[in-house]
């Protein structure tokens, strides 16, 4: 199978299900290695063993972006399987929706933080120096279009989302010298895990949050695969190309 990334070799942090296992399977069919890391190692063999059925290449890694030691090990196994590495997907994500900011709890607050922000900035640190190796790479963190506008009920996500949105343009600064180009995919409402859906008609009624919204806001709500052509875009610019950008499949301002 080859395809334009046939030269790429690439992680998806949050791989296992939802838009992540989108991105993964997309971009292994576009010819890339693919690396599906997530908590779940069951899940991530689920996702590449589609990806090998479909005559693709892939690896399934168990990393907690929680977990530092986590981390590095899944970059260990990535320079030692594969030598290289091009392209990262911060895409790990946790949401708690409809509840008041001052409703969270220290725990919600905690481990929405935890995994959506200083995640990244673990991933981050794991993953430098091999990005930067043989000419740069690419580090891609998912945003949320609730990060640069509030919405309310979503709290600390947008919160969190926020953070990352500046955590981007940061890394974009620092690591220009390296040739790592870094941006923020920004999906807009896609039906996943995360949002009420789970593929099975579960969740798929018309009082589902999302819905609701998506049909006030004139929103297209996309499936997980959607989101992958532009990922596939991202992961194929040049590491000299843009940095510190917002690409954005939200259809409201
Ligand atoms: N769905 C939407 O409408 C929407 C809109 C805007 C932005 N986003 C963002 O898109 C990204 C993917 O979301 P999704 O909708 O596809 O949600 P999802 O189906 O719930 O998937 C979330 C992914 O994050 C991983 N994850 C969670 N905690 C983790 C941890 N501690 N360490 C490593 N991986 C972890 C999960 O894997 P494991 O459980 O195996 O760890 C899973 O693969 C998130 O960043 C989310 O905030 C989603």
């Amino acid at each position: 199978m080859k395809g334009d990334l046939s030269d790429q070799v690439v992680v998806v942090v949050g791989g296992t299900r939802g838009i992540g296992a989108a991105i993964a399977t997309d971009l292994a069919a576009a010819g890339a290695t693919v690396f599906v890391a997530g908590r779940d190692l069951d899940a991530a063999r689920g996702v590449v063993g589609a990806i090998e059925t479909a005559g693709g290449t892939a690896h399934g890694v168990a990393c907690d972006v929680t977990d530092a030691e986590d981390c590095r090990r899944m970059i260990d196994t990535v320079a030692e399987t594969s030598g290289r590495l091009d392209t990262m997907f911060a895409n790990q994500g946790v949401a708690r929706r409809s509840r008041n900011l001052v409703e969270w709890s220290p725990a919600d607050v905690a481990i929405c933080l935890d995994v959506n922000l200083v995640g990244c900035v673990t991933l981050a640190r794991a993953a430098h120096r091999l990005l930067a190796a043989d000419g740069g790479g690419r580090f891609i963190v998912t945003g949320s279009g609730s990060g640069h506008r509030n919405v309310a009920g979503l709290g600390m996500y947008g919160i969190s989302k926020a953070a990352v949105s500046h955590l981007v343009r940061q890394l974009a600064i620092e690591w220009r010298r390296d040739d790592i180009a870094v941006n923020e995919l920004i999906p807009g409402p896609v039906r996943t895990a995360m949002t009420g859906f789970r593929g099975d008609g579960d969740g798929d009624r018309a009082d589902n949050p999302m819905q609701v919204f998506a049909d006030r806001m004139g929103e297209w709500l996309k499936e997980p695969a959607d989101v992958a052509p532009l990922a596939r875009f991202l992961a194929g610019l040049p590491t000299h190309g843009p940095t510190g950008q917002v690409f954005s499949l939200a259809g409201r301002v």
